[in-house]
């Protein structure tokens, strides 16, 4: 195996019918991890892992909803006994709500935290049961570039992903003595189903004229004149799953196209 692949390895990646789990799960299986392919979407999922299998790669698809502490144990449990081992956790399961400060209510707090925030926290301590007898293994969480760049109606999907980088670091401190690495990934701006939700009209068409306008100032705020692709994102996953990153925990991750350059 060269340091630079998953040959031999497993990986289970959640959110992985589309967007950044999506391209996380085809990059992984093409550098030769078996790879679980998770999300609430089940016939997502499928075509993810149709996706993988035509390329040559090994998947299985399972519906998951992260949320559910039950669902989330029986997931990891199921995929650690069919592939024989649980090497890398991509959590990239999420959703986006649009809510002031002021107006948010109970039940979109609620939902954003268990889903963004819960969903992660149960499927790392579902892999750490697992990884903590190997010794080994290398969680990934997705956080978010909102945290470096607030914006009024983001604030409880990014406090959702806030917590997410806390427990990314709490983690990494605790199981990093079994070899266990946890990170995050603070991704910019990427063009995936999520964002593009937020440019759909009433008639269920993509508002082609103010998505292009948003894709142009985001351009213009980067120093590389460009807006991410999922496979940007993958290809930093990519290096915490292998044992690349074996001197790597605890830290965030930001492939934003130099949208903000914190210290
Ligand atoms: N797109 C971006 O610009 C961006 C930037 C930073 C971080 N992120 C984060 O990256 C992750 C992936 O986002 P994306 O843009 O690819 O979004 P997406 O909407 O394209 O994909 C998210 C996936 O999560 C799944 N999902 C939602 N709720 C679920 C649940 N309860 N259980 C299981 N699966 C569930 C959806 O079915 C979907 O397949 C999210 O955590 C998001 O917050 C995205």
């Amino acid at each position: 195996m060269k340091i630079t692949d998953l040959v031999g390895k497993t990986a289970f990646v959640t959110g992985a019918a589309s967007g950044i789990g999506r391209a996380v799960a085809t990059t992984f299986a093409a550098f030769g991890a078996k790879v679980t392919c998770a999300d609430l979407d089940e016939s997502g999922a499928q075509s993810t892992v149709e996706e993988i299998e035509a390329a040559g790669g090994t998947a299985e698809a399972v519906r998951l909803d992260v949320s559910s502490r039950v669902e989330v144990d029986q997931a990891l449990d199921d995929a650690a006994a069919r592939w024989g081992r649980l090497d890398v956790l991509c959590n990239a399961a999420g959703i986006f709500i649009d809510v002031l400060p002021s107006l948010a209510a109970d039940a979109d707090l609620n939902r954003v935290m268990q889903v963004n925030y819960m969903g992660s926290l149960y499927a790392a301590q579902a892999a750490v049961r697992h990884m903590l007898p190997a010794r080994a293994g290398s969680i990934i969480n997705l956080s978010s570039g909102g945290l470096d760049s607030p914006k009024p109606e983001q604030f409880a999907y990014v406090a959702s992903k806030a917590a997410v980088t806390e427990l990314t670091r709490c983690l990494a401190l605790e199981v990093g003595a079994a070899n266990i690495r946890v990170n995050a990934i603070a991704a910019g701006y990427i063009d995936t189903p999520m964002i593009r939700r937020g440019y759909v009209s009433g008639s269920g068409q993509l508002d082609e004229g103010r998505w292009n306008e948003t894709l142009e100032r985001y351009r213009r705020f980067s120093p590389l004149g460009m807006v991410g692709e999922p496979v940007d994102v993958a290809w930093t996953a990519l290096f915490l799953a292998t044992d690349m990153s074996k001197f790597t925990t605890g830290q965030t991750f930001r492939p934003n196209g130099g949208f903000v350059m914190p210290r």
